[in-house]
């Protein structure tokens, strides 16, 4: 992840990956276990990724974004079998159409929100809010440094969704982080 965000810090937007802690946290309590459509939105090197696989159903339509060219090449060999697009999640849409999928049950970002531009952050999240069924859920973490971007988001979120709860910080993640957990 380091030599990726060194390429490209905005679009990586961490050193490290998420922590096990953090990546069991964002897949709980979202209905993955019972969800018929699940996207996963900037995988990186596939952490929460591993952890979506194993707790959704065997028959579950599953396919990961990651607008990183190599870091989707490299998901695909560690992974065997798994659909990943190449793209930006702006296009849920079509990628979508393509799979025959007409809403997703659940939505698991790993983006870096708070390096997003105000009009980058508005075009993903309407793209997840489509996406969504309504009563879906969309996991996404933020890291406790509180930014003017990261302030923006949450404030986008909370007007968006529904509903939104944040879960516990994890202090063990590098850096510490949070998850938002919001309902259509
Ligand atoms: C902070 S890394 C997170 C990786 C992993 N989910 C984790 O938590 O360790 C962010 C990932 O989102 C990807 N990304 C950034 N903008 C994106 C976009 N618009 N659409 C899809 N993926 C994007 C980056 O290439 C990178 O792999």
């Amino acid at each position: 992840m380091l030599l990726h965000y060194i390429k490209n810090p905005k679009r990586t937007g961490a050193v490290c990956s998420s922590s096990k802690r953090l990546s069991n946290i964002i897949t709980e309590n979202i209905g993955i276990e019972n969800a018929s459509n699940i996207i996963e939105i900037g995988p990186g090197l596939g952490v929460f990724t591993k952890y979506i696989l194993s707790k959704k159903q065997k028959d579950c339509v599953f396919f990961a974004v990651e607008i990183n060219e190599n870091l989707a090449k490299n998901l695909c060999r560690k992974i065997k079998d798994i659909d990943v697009e190449v793209g930006s999640a702006e296009f849920l849409e079509s990628m979508m159409k393509k799979r025959n999928m007409q809403y997703a049950d659940v939505i698991v970002s790993g983006i870096p929100w708070a390096l997003l531009s105000r009009v980058e952050q508005d075009r993903i999240l309407q793209s997840i809010y489509k996406a969504l069924k309504p009563g879906g859920y969309f996991a996404t973490f933020a890291y406790v440094i509180p930014t003017l971007h990261a302030k923006n988001f949450k404030k986008k979120i909370f007007y968006t969704f529904n509903s939104v709860k944040t879960s516990n910080v994890i202090w063990s993640n590098i850096p510490p982080a949070f998850v938002y957990y919001c309902k259509k």
